[in-house]
């Protein structure tokens, strides 16, 4: 059984998550917003964020998957796609837990880019740039971390974890 340091609280995610929210309002003042949601790992933060944005937004999703256990496998694949009548001529808003090598970033920003978009942006939870493979800016980041192993709040070790409400990390 692994041990889990608290690394980020509930109560700074919920502050942190409002700034974002806030944000993003004013950037798309007049505005329809779609937050699409890279699952799973997105799904807690997604949420979080549409609860605290002021404004008219829709929900969508994609499915991708990179991992397994600690390690990226470096080969991205589309589980779930985007319909393009859902994406074409809309203010996207890609939702992510963390970026990690950019990979899985580089590849949904391509992906997305090709149903037509009136604009794309990224919005990532966690920023890992120490681990970065190929380079890529979020335009909207929570929080910077160090090279460290976390979950929590979405996040997973071999599917566990998701569950816990703030951002841990594995201590070793
Ligand atoms: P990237 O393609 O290497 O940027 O990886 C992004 C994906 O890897 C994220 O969406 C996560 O699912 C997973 N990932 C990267 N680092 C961690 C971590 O520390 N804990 C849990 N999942 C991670
Ligand atoms: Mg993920």
């Amino acid at each position: 059984m692994e041990k889990i340091e608290v690394m980020i609280s509930e109560l700074e995610l919920d502050k942190r998550i409002q700034e974002i929210a806030s944000q993003i309002k004013k950037d798309f003042e007049g505005e329809e917003v779609v937050f699409c949601s890279v699952l799973k790992g997105a799904i807690f933060f997604t949420v979080d964020l549409m609860k605290k944005y002021d404004g008219i937004c829709e929900l969508d999703c994609v499915r991708v998957s990179s991992y397994e256990g600690e390690n990226s496998t470096g080969n991205i694949t589309l589980k779930i796609p985007l319909k393009k009548e859902h994406v074409e001529g809309k203010n996207l808003i890609l939702v992510e837990d963390i970026v990690d090598t950019g990979r899985t970033f580089d590849y949904l920003v391509k992906y997305v880019k090709e149903l037509n978009p009136k604009a794309v942006k990224t919005c990532v939870l966690l920023d890992k740039k120490a681990r970065r493979v190929v380079p890529f800016e979020a335009d909207y980041v929570g929080f910077s971390i160090d090279d460290l192993f976390v979950v929590g709040y979405g996040l997973d070790y071999n599917e566990k974890y998701r569950n816990l409400p703030y951002i841990g990390y594995v201590k070793n």
